[in-house]
């Protein structure tokens, strides 16, 4: 997490800098902090938020043509002034921001101390800067010091370096966590995410595992930390624009997102045929295949586990990716499909290594063009959501089902399994966006004023069959992320093996009546904590003959059940954002949560 951004040109850099720091908070908004080069350098930082930080130290004021800015998610010491990036060495003539973990600091840091170093901060980024300075003493250049001090670091890190010594440049260190350079006329950008330089240019290169660049106004050189050899790469052209990453007239990225949901679905329902039928051969060529993905993405994982078991009769394993280590069995024959919106989740990515590492193959899924985890796979697929910015995923949990529907439609005709009804779900499936689009319409204003009512709610309880448990999974998940109101989904048989107990008169129950064989034994589940005085919304295919049992429901036209993920996420999307608007919170930044969660 955390994001950090550079620029070099010809322009006040500040207001360049503040503009793409705003655009990174999602990673990270616990403190926020700007180092410019003007004579000498120019630091300012503290706790808080960027716009309140902005105001306060008059940000957009600081002097000079070059500099960098951090938006910070903690990890080492809590979030104040002093542990807020910027961080300088002690004769104040380094400035480093940095993104990840540097797992030997302390090691380093009794090093240094040793050398006379002192700190001020508990952060693990403050060796860097000294370490600089350690090897700058030794009369090396500012680069050199860089690829001297980077080659000590263990851990994930994305760095960026200005110093007061040679104040053309900024150089920036990349291992593990994302960092991508943007070329404009005459000026050079540097962020975490290309949402953040969209404004000012198309043109970008990614930097990889191990590398370094050297920016100045006209140039940038990219080098190996290890052995300093050049590195040759073509930049590449994003079609992505800047309106993308705009609010576009909605008060909150949450609801523009979950609004955009439609056409995320149309543009993924595009991609490349060739491509899905390389995922589909690259599945079935395997002996096992795991799905592998973390928070949203695992939901939409565990929906395509049941289209792929009911079209194609496909069985996945599906994941977490923290825990795959524990039990994944890999061998040569075995197929990973790694799921990850952002392409950047560390815990994906490690899951990944240690698939290749025992010989799989790695395929993955995701919405970010040159993120890590591309570089990593053998097959890359992606999404096409456009720019996801705020914290909690819905866009590109629509458009990764999707893909996956689609991919499960093309499996089953591969291995002759849907006869003639691949072709009217392919029909249907394009048919979608439009439904999406009157779900979100008329769902909207009855959301909303439901909302009101859950305010005061301290748990909420959703329940579904079939694919309707990934979606109360989902639901749950937008609840508890952004209203912060307890929320628990679970397959409605389970409710009797437990949670029965914890509903009493008043309980908020929302149940996701898909269509399919199983909808009658949700009928009955909703009867069940009806009996036990719980206020159920349903939210249901037709559900004309649950109005008299349910407190209040939510009519979803019919769709294959299959399907039904992408219609019946909406009014939980709504339901999630409406609440947290209502309590007066951001729905764009929950609290101790970020969007690229890049520690393990
Ligand atoms: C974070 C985000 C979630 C997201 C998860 C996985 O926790 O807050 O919204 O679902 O990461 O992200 P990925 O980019 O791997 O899909």
């Amino acid at each position: 997490m955390c994001g950090i951004v550079g620029y070099v040109g010809s322009r006040p850099a500040a207001p360049i800098l503040l503009e793409a720091l705003k655009r990174l908070e999602y990673r990270g908004y616990d403190s926020a902090g700007m180092a410019t080069v003007f004579q000498k350098l120019v630091v300012r930082k503290d706790r808080g938020r960027i716009a309140d930080i902005a105001r306060r130290l008059k940000l957009a004021e600081m002097p000079g043509n070059l500099g960098l800015g951090h938006t910070r998610w903690a990890t080492h010491g809590e979030p104040s002034r002093v542990n807020a990036h910027p961080h300088l060495d002690n004769s104040k003539k380094i400035a480093v921001v940095h993104n990840g973990i540097i797992e030997n600091y302390s090691e380093l840091r009794k090093f240094l101390q040793s050398q006379g170093y002192r700190f001020a901060s508990e952060t693990d980024t403050e060796v860097v800067p000294n370490l600089i300075s350690y090897f700058l003493r030794q009369g090396k250049s500012l680069e050199r010091s860089v690829r001297e001090a980077a080659r000590r670091l263990k851990g994930s890190f994305a760095l960026a370096i200005v110093s007061v010594e040679e104040p053309d440049r900024v150089i920036a260190v990349r291992q593990d966590s994302p960092l991508i350079i943007g070329l404009g006329n005459g000026e050079v950008f540097l962020a975490s995410d290309i949402p953040a330089m969209l404004q000012h240019t198309k043109r970008v290169l990614v930097l990889e595992n191990g590398e370094m660049a050297v920016l100045t106004p006209e140039r940038v050189v990219i080098k190996k930390i290890n052995s300093g050899a050049a590195v040759e790469r073509e930049p590449m052209t994003v079609n992505w624009t800047a309106e993308m990453a705009e609010k576009g007239g909605y008060p909150h990225f949450t609801l523009k997102e979950i609004h955009q949901q439609p056409e995320a679905v149309r543009d993924t329902l595009l991609a490349p045929e060739e491509e899905l039928k390389k995922l589909a051969r690259f599945l079935l060529g395997a002996r096992r295949v795991y799905f592998v993905a973390c928070g949203t993405s695992y939901h939409a994982a565990l929906v395509a586990k049941y289209a792929l078991a009911k079209l194609a009769e496909l069985p996945v394993e599906v994941m977490i990716s923290s825990e795959f280590g524990e039990v994944g069995s890999l061998d040569d024959k075995t197929a990973v499909l790694a799921i990850t919106q952002s392409g950047e989740t560390a815990d994906t990515l490690k899951a990944v290594a240690s698939a290749k590492a025992a010989g799989a193959k790695v395929a993955c899924l995701t919405n970010v063009v040159g993120s890590s985890i591309t570089r990593m796979s053998d097959l890359i697929c992606y999404t096409y959501a456009g720019p996801e910015i705020s914290v909690v995923a819905t866009k590109t949990f629509a458009a990764q089902v999707a893909y996956l529907l689609r991919l499960a439609i093309n499996l089953a005709k591969l291995r002759g399994r849907s006869g003639s009804k691949h072709n009217k779900l392919t029909a249907e499936l394009k048919e979608l966006p439009d439904v999406m689009r009157e779900v979100l319409a008329k769902v909207d204003p009855q959301v909303k004023k439901l909302a009101g009512r859950l305010l005061p709610a301290n748990d909420i309880y959703l329940i579904g069959r079939g694919v309707g448990y990934p979606l109360v999974l989902e639901g749950a998940l937008k609840i508890k992320e952004i209203t912060y109101i307890h929320s628990e989904g679970m397959p409605a048989g389970e409710l009797k093996h437990g949670t029965l107990a914890q509903i009493e008169e008043g309980t908020p129950v929302i149940a996701v009546v898909t269509p399919g064989e199983m909808r009658l034994k949700m009928v009955s589940n909703v009867e069940e904590v009806k009996a036990r005085g719980a206020r159920v919304i349903a939210i249901a295919d037709n559900g004309k003959d649950l109005r008299e049992h349910v407190d209040e429901l939510i009519s979803i036209p019919h769709t294959e059940e299959l399907f039904s993920p992408l219609l019946f996420i909406i009014p939980l999307q709504l339901l999630a954002y409406y609440i947290t608007v209502g309590k007066g919170q951001d729905p764009d930044r929950p609290r101790s949560l970020a969007k690229s969660v890049t520690v393990e």
